[in-house]
């Protein structure tokens, strides 16, 4: 079985119109989108997906912005799936992404190092942990799911 990896495009990402080049590029890397669905964060959902960030000065400010619009959650399916997603999204920072890695994701989409269009799982134990976040015990809304 291929490694598998979640990814979300955040608010920004679905208002720029930026989702249908962010899944062709996607499927170009050789991804398979295993599932995927369209969510409305709430408050208390988002601030549990990052409770790591929980003691940071930007969290407030990250679950104002990831609750600001629907997001649009997939299960990314590959060989190396959580590095290369990694590395296709780029950088934090979309503003050194756009610099230093000019092909990538978040220099496609991205303004700064919040809004930053997509998350990708940083290692085997939080996508495991996130993919179970949105397949198996969801509580935001949502709003629409297919395999
Ligand atoms: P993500 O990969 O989803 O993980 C945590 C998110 O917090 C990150 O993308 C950004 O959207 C946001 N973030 C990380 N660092 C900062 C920062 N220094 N200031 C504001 N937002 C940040």
């Amino acid at each position: 079985e291929k490694e598998k990896t979640l990814a979300i495009i955040k608010p920004d990402g679905l208002l720029g119109n930026y989702t249908d080049d962010i899944k062709r590029t996607v499927l170009e890397y050789g991804f398979r989108i295993f599932k995927e669905k369209t969510v409305q964060f709430d408050e208390a959902t988002v601030k549990r997906f990052y409770a790591e960030h929980s003691s940071k000065s930007f969290f407030s400010s990250l679950t104002k912005y990831m609750t600001s619009g629907p997001v649009l959650v997939m299960v990314l399916e590959k060989d190396n799936a959580i590095a290369d997603w990694r590395a296709l999204m780029g950088p934090t920072d979309a503003r050194k992404a756009k610099i230093t890695h000019p092909h990538s994701v978040r220099a496609m989409c991205g303004l700064d190092t919040q809004k930053n269009c997509v998350h990708g799982s940083d290692s085997t134990k939080s996508a495991e942990r996130e993919i179970s976040f949105f397949f198996r015990e969801l509580s935001a809304d949502v709003i629409t799911e297919h395999d």
